[in-house]
């Protein structure tokens, strides 16, 4: 499985970060193997791959959901890694895929922000709590057409079943202090510019304004405090950044290596910088802004079947007008 000169790896990947450059430069350098890597959104990626069949020059798939990687794989896109030879962490119990087609490489962990000073420490736990009326005109959240949001409502049809999981969204729509606008990070500079007082964001966002080279983002972020969802039962809702080999892949020697290589300390370490994601290993490779938020649950109960609720998240989301 050792890469020769010359070799290639064909990503297709929903990630658009410039980490991701860095981190593929650096595999080439130190392996040989050149990266190509083509950038669109998932389900562009997989009805792409679709209409390619076997002639898609593509060797891996990397998206930031669980969920598209379910329906590629019953798509029939996926291979399998042959992982047994391969020394690398596992991901946490309960957050990859037990059949192995594809594997999680950084956590993305969707987090409540609190505004300083408004909000007590303790005030809000869970995401239940996000329906009580005291938060009425107090709350924001991006738009339910969001993957991000539709994960987590699939988490709440997973653990509630769909009619509780309807009313917990007309709920927290109630509450809302404007409608859904702007991505995550809009929600946090809203929060700390005092529009509301509670928001729905994933956790990196908040790590990256924290680190912002731009001082206003920055100081916005330290207007908030993050609170790790339902710790004392499911916990905190999660989705991965995963990659999966595909079936008509030509190059599996390097996809092989590529697979090592993300999820060696050094890589994961140097993803969690760039992002802000969780790396998958809590304990090796951890920033400091991850080490100031601790360690937290992930909702494992869930994770398993947020491909399956998708549908009745979206049927939620439109039940409760969260547009
Ligand atoms: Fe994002």
């Amino acid at each position: 499985m050792a890469a020769v000169t010359g070799d290639t790896l064909n990503i297709y990947s929903h990630r658009h970060y410039g980490i991701d450059e860095r981190v593929n430069a650096l595999f080439t350098e130190r392996t040989g193997i050149e990266v190509r890597m083509v950038n669109a959104d998932a389900d562009q990626l997989i009805e792409r791959l679709r209409s390619e069949g076997a002639n898609s020059p593509a060797d891996v798939l990397v998206t930031v959901d669980a969920g598209r990687m379910e329906r590629a794989r019953k798509l029939g896109l996926l291979g399998k890694f042959d992982t047994e030879d391969l020394d690398m962490p596992d991901p946490p119990d309960g957050i990859g895929d037990p059949d192995g087609y594809w594997h999680p490489y950084m956590i993305r962990a969707r987090v409540i922000l609190t505004a300083k000073g408004r909000v007590e420490p303790g005030e809000i736990n869970r995401y239940e709590d996000l329906a009580d009326p005291r938060w009425r005109g107090r709350l924001l959240a991006r738009s339910s057409s969001n993957s991000y949001n539709q994960a987590l409502m699939a988490s709440m049809v997973a653990a509630h079943g769909e009619r509780e999981a309807t009313e917990w969204a007309q709920a927290v729509t109630r509450n809302m202090a404007r409608p859904p606008q702007g991505g995550d990070r809009d929600q946090i500079k809203a929060v700390a510019a005092g529009l509301a007082d509670v928001c729905i964001s994933n956790s990196y966002y908040l790590g990256m304004m924290l680190e912002s080279p731009d001082p206003s983002e920055r100081a916005a972020a330290r207007q908030v405090d993050v609170i790790f969802p339902n710790q004392d039962d499911r916990g905190t809702h999660a989705n991965v950044s995963a990659i999966a080999l595909l079936k008509h892949a030509t190059h599996t020697g390097p996809a092989h290596e590529y697979l090592k290589f993300l999820l060696s300390p050094e890589i994961q370490r140097m993803l969690a910088e760039g992002t802000y994601e969780h790396p998958v290993n809590f304990d090796s490779s951890l920033t400091e802004v991850h080490r100031e938020w601790g360690e937290f649950k992930i909702d494992t109960d869930t994770f398993g079947d947020l491909a399956t609720h998708h549908d009745a998240a979206v049927r939620a989301f439109d039940a409760a007008r969260w547009r």
